[in-house]
């Protein structure tokens, strides 16, 4: 059988909801790149199937960019003496959420470094009085927290909680985060599914010494814990972090890891990261062609959100209004629409056998 013959018999699998072994997700990341709009056309129709057509935005506020760790990829690690620190007040959050309100959107994700000064009453407090003025659904992206922090943030009216695995190999994810350990980050994404929320997983692609065992490791990974969300970008190298000048600027490995996350996982919630715009123009539609059908734009007011920067870059400088202006133009000019519901996760899968 030729190679071409074996993908696409792969791919017929694949869309009917056969689950794919790690052999053969690694060939499917290996496989050659006139292979691959076949692959991403095949993660479309699985995406229009058992997701729909809408894409569901989530306005973002990044409400302090101090951190505790030290992760070496990062602009926010505590060792970056370059970086201006900020923390928002309770009122600049709560009037951002506002706007996130205003802009008609249903989600708002509140997002920082791990920062301690933030302790569970001030989050719970917080969250109280945005579900009360706005009544969104509330995503929280704070980190690492013991159970006792988690089970307070659902009791505060916390829907979705996100927190990346960043990457499934124990020795990568060691080196990359000094002093933390993949097998606690897995433990709090369990805790954090137990309890009830949206959970959301996610990983980097084309960090160093990542192979594409370890990205099938990733994709399985996101299966195993039955991730909702799965926020899947490119590493893009930071100037001020241990790690600058490590060239990535490869985003069709990128697709190929959504694609295949959406094979594998069927009826998640996927964003085209803001990672994936910052390194192609086209990177973000991109991805909403090849599995993905969720956008998070930033609502951190300035001079805030220039300062959270976590990679160089960023994408959608400027206000949210036109931003968001932009994005349903963008979205029309492929036959989608702007979602108008919470956009959770659906119940069940219409396609294929997993979940
Ligand atoms: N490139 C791409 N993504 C990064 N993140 C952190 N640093 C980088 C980088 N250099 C991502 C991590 C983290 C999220 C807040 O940002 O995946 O979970
Ligand atoms: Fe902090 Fe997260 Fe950046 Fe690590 S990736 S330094 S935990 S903000």
């Amino acid at each position: 059988m030729s190679i071409f013959d074996r993908i696409e018999k792969l791919l017929l699998r694949a869309e009917i909801g056969k689950p794919l072994g790690r052999g053969e997700i690694i060939e499917l990341l290996k496989m050659p790149g006139d292979c691959v709009p076949e692959l991403l056309a095949t993660a479309d129709r699985v995406r229009r199937n058992d997701v729909g057509n809408e894409i569901h935005l989530r306005g973002i506020i990044e409400f302090s960019n101090f951190c505790e760790r030290d992760c070496l990829y990062c602009g926010l690690r505590r060792a970056n003496e370059r970086l201006e620190r900020y923390r928002m007040s309770d009122e600049e959050i709560l009037a951002a959420a506002e706007d996130v309100k205003a802009a008609g959107i249903a989600t708002v994700v509140l997002q920082s470094g791990e920062d301690a000064f933030y302790d569970v009453s001030k989050i719970c407090l917080l969250v109280e009085r945005i579900k009360k003025e706005t009544d969104l659904v509330v995503t929280l992206s704070l980190g690492e927290r013991p159970p006792a922090d988690y089970r307070a943030f659902l009791d505060a009216g916390v829907n979705r909680y996100l927190l990346k695995h960043e990457t499934a190999s124990p020795e990568l994810y060691k080196y990359l985060r000094p002093g933390c350990r993949l097998d606690r980050r897995v433990t709090c994404l369990k805790t954090l599914k137990e309890l009830g929320f949206e959970t959301g997983a996610g990983n980097m692609v084309g960090l160093p010494g990542q192979t594409h065992e370890i990205l099938a490791d990733d994709l399985l990974l996101m299966r195993l814990i039955d991730a909702d969300m799965l926020g899947i970008g490119p590493f893009i190298p930071h100037p001020d972090t241990p790690l600058a000048g490590i060239g990535n600027d490869d985003i069709e490995l990128t697709l190929r890891v959504i694609a295949l996350a959406r094979l594998i996982t069927r009826n998640t919630n996927i964003p085209a990261t803001t990672a994936l715009a910052s390194l192609h123009p086209q990177g973000r539609l991109l991805a909403l062609q090849a599995g993905a059908n969720v956008v998070m734009p930033d609502f951190t007011p300035e001079p805030f959100k220039r300062r959270y920067d976590i990679y160089p870059g960023r994408a959608d400088v400027g206000p949210a209004a036109t931003i968001i202006a932009g994005l349903e133009k963008d979205f029309r000019s492929i036959g989608r629409t702007v979602g108008t519901g919470a956009g959770n996760r659906p119940a069940k899968t219409n396609s294929g056998t997993v979940h």
